[in-house]
Order: structure tokens, then C-alpha cells, then sequence
């Protein structure tokens, strides 16, 4: 009688024998929670098109840091939304603006019990809406761009920021924020590349968290989702500009390049699940569509199986609440 020599069904017999056998896992230290503050606000506010995330006041920011750490929660990324915008972004320099105050507030309550980032980026700041600084013919002008991100990304770890986010994909970046923090003396404040992050859909909802004044697109400086060498040039770029940490961004429907990049990459690799991803699970799950818990572990599980040490995720404390219960 023959017979399968190999049986794989023999690991799955009892859930003992399959966690025992689990290739990858989840942790609460490598998930870091995105959140947003918006300044003037008296009540946290309910973001309509993401179920259970808030604008936070800085209270309620306070208060979500701190469950951040009781649930063990790796890190925290900080994005402000002004009351006044203009052209160049300025408030993003103010070193009371919603920011950079949101930093220093999180840091006091804090401490160095979570990885406190923020966003390096204009697109909150500008009334335009976009990334940079328009020139006259309204192209986003990368080096002129270049010098405020320098000054904003000295304002965020004057501001107690232990690792920046810049987020706004122009070229040099990350070398312009290297030099500038290691010349204003922050040479032990860390910096996370969004080093392939690609004009998406998915990113609809956090316009209306950020309440985003931009009309059009971002597909002159975020990359175009039908390339994947050109990710590892983005990484190899930001890797020699002195990159602490790369990111690739959105996840899910990127996950080839998150395997490449895992593999080539010499920093930690983290990948941002982002709003529409977040949105569409909440959805389908509201509807009695899908197993929402089941759902939201298995979409993280993927992306770190295809090679993430760190997901920036909204359902960072919940999940890392789950993971103690289990
Ligand atoms: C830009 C920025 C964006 C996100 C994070 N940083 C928006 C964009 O590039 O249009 C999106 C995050 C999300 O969708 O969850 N500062």
C-alpha cells in the first residue's frame, strides 16, 4: 500500500503542535501605533472613515500613549494637524506649534518607556496640501523642500523626538535630516526612511484624518506601483544617507517589495498597514463579512512573515492587548 512519506498535516494536529511550529509570530514590542493630534480640539474627534481612530486632544494623546505602554507597544508615530496653514508649512516649525508640542508632551508622559516618532512632512502643514514647497509652475521643488524638512526635523528632536519619520519621499532627504541633526547635536536621535512608499488609493482615509487640503496627487515624488526594482534604489539610497530604519509603505498590496527589501536591507525593516488597509478590514468586519479579530492578526502576521521586524499599525494596542491575553 503506498503511502505520503511526508505527512505536513502531522505539525497541524493540535493547536499546541502548531504554535510550536509557527515560523513567525507577533510581539507588542515591534508594533508601533500611528496617532493623530489636532490642535484646537476639545473632545477627542471620531475619524468617519476610520471606525475607532481619533483626532486626539492632547489629553486623549496622553492617555493612548500611556495604555501604548502598558500594553507593552513598541513605539508611537505622532502626526499634527494645525489650525493655520500656508503655503511653506511653517506652523511645522513653531517650536509650540501642534507637533512639536504633541512630541514634548508625549515625551513627559512617557519617557523612554515608548520609541516616541514623528512625521517629518509638510503635507499637514501646507494649504495646498502637498508634501513640499511648489515652484512657480506648482512642481513640488525638491531641494528648496530639502532645507525646511532639516529645520522641521531639528524642531522634532529639539522637541524630544527619539526617532523621525520623514515621510515626503525627496530625494536626499535623509542625508539633508542626517546632517542637520548631527549638527544641532542630535546625534543619538534615530531616523526612519519611508524608503519605498508609492502613490496609493489606500491612502484615502487619512486625508480625512489630516483633514488634507490637497486636490490631485502625490505621483510626481511617491513611486508608482508598478515598479519594484526601483524600491531597492530607494533603499540603497536612504541606506547611504544614514538610515537607521527603513520602511516600505503601504503593505499590503506590496508585500514582494517588502520581501525584497528584507532581503537586501542591512537596517531593521518596518512596514506602515495603512489607513484604507485599516479601513477596508473595519468595513468588511462591520458588515459580518469577515472575523474582524481573526482578520486584523492574520493581515499583520502576513506582513511581517513577508519579512517586517516592525508594523506601524491602528490596531497596535489592541492587538498587543490581545497578544497578552493569549
Ligand atoms: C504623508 C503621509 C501620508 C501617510 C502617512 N504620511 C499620506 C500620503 O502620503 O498621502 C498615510 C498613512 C495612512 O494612510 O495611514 N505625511
Amino acid at each position: 500500500m503506498s503511502f505520503p512519506t511526508h505527512r505536513p498535516r502531522r505539525l497541524r494536529t493540535t493547536p499546541a503542535m502548531r504554535r510550536m511550529t509557527a515560523e513567525h509570530r507577533l510581539a507588542a514590542p515591534e508594533l508601533i501605533l500611528p496617532a493623530f493630534i489636532r490642535e484646537g480640539l476639545t473632545e477627542p474627534n471620531p475619524i468617519a472613515s476610520m471606525p475607532g481612530v481619533v483626532q486626539h486632544t492632547t489629553d486623549s494623546l496622553k492617555r493612548a500613549a500611556a495604555e501604548a505602554v502598558e500594553l507593552g507597544v513598541g513605539g508611537i508615530m505622532l502626526f499634527g494637524i494645525p489650525a493655520e496653514r500656508d503655503a511653506r508649512g511653517t506652523a511645522s516649525l513653531d517650536p509650540d506649534g501642534v507637533l512639536n508640542k504633541a512630541i514634548r508632551d508625549v515625551r513627559a508622559e512617557v519617557g523612554d518607556e515608548l520609541v516616541v516618532m514623528s512625521d517629518v512632512c509638510l503635507d499637514e502643514f501646507t494649504d495646498h496640501g502637498h508634501c513640499g514647497v511648489l515652484d512657480a509652475d506648482g512642481y513640488v521643488d525638491n531641494d528648496a523642500t530639502l532645507e525646511i524638512y532639516a529645520a522641521m526635523a531639528v524642531a522634532q528632536a529639539d522637541a524630544g523626538a527619539h526617532m523621525l519619520g520623514p515621510s515626503g519621499m525627496m530625494d536626499g532627504q535623509i542625508g539633508v535630516i542626517r546632517q542637520a541633526l548631527e549638527g544641532a547635536g542630535h546625534t543619538n536621535t534615530a531616523v526612519v526612511a519611508y524608503a519605498a512608499k508609492y502613490a496609493s488609493a489606500f491612502y484615502g482615509p487619512f486625508r480625512e484624518a489630516v483633514d488634507s487640503q490637497l486636490k490631485g496627487d502625490r505621483r510626481t515624488y511617491q513611486m508608482d506601483a508598478a515598479n519594484r526594482r526601483e524600491a531597492i534604489l530607494e533603499v540603497e539610497l536612504d541606506l547611504a544617507e544614514g538610515a537607521d530604519l527603513v520602511m516600505v509603505k503601504p503593505a499590503m498590496s506590496y508585500l514582494d517589495i517588502l520581501a525584497d527589501v528584507a532581503a537586501m536591507s542591512t537596517v531593521p525593516v518596518a512596514a506602515y498597514q495603512i489607513s484604507g488597509e485599516y479601513s477596508m478590514i473595519e468595513a468588511a468586519a462591520a458588515n459580518g463579512w469577515i472575523d474582524r479579530r481573526a482578520a486584523i492578526t492574520e493581515s499583520v502576521l502576513g506582513i511581517k512573515r513577508a519579512g517586517a521586524n516592525m508594523v506601524l499599525t491602528y490596531w497596535a494596542s489592541e492587538l498587543a492587548g490581545w497578544l497578552k491575553e493569549s
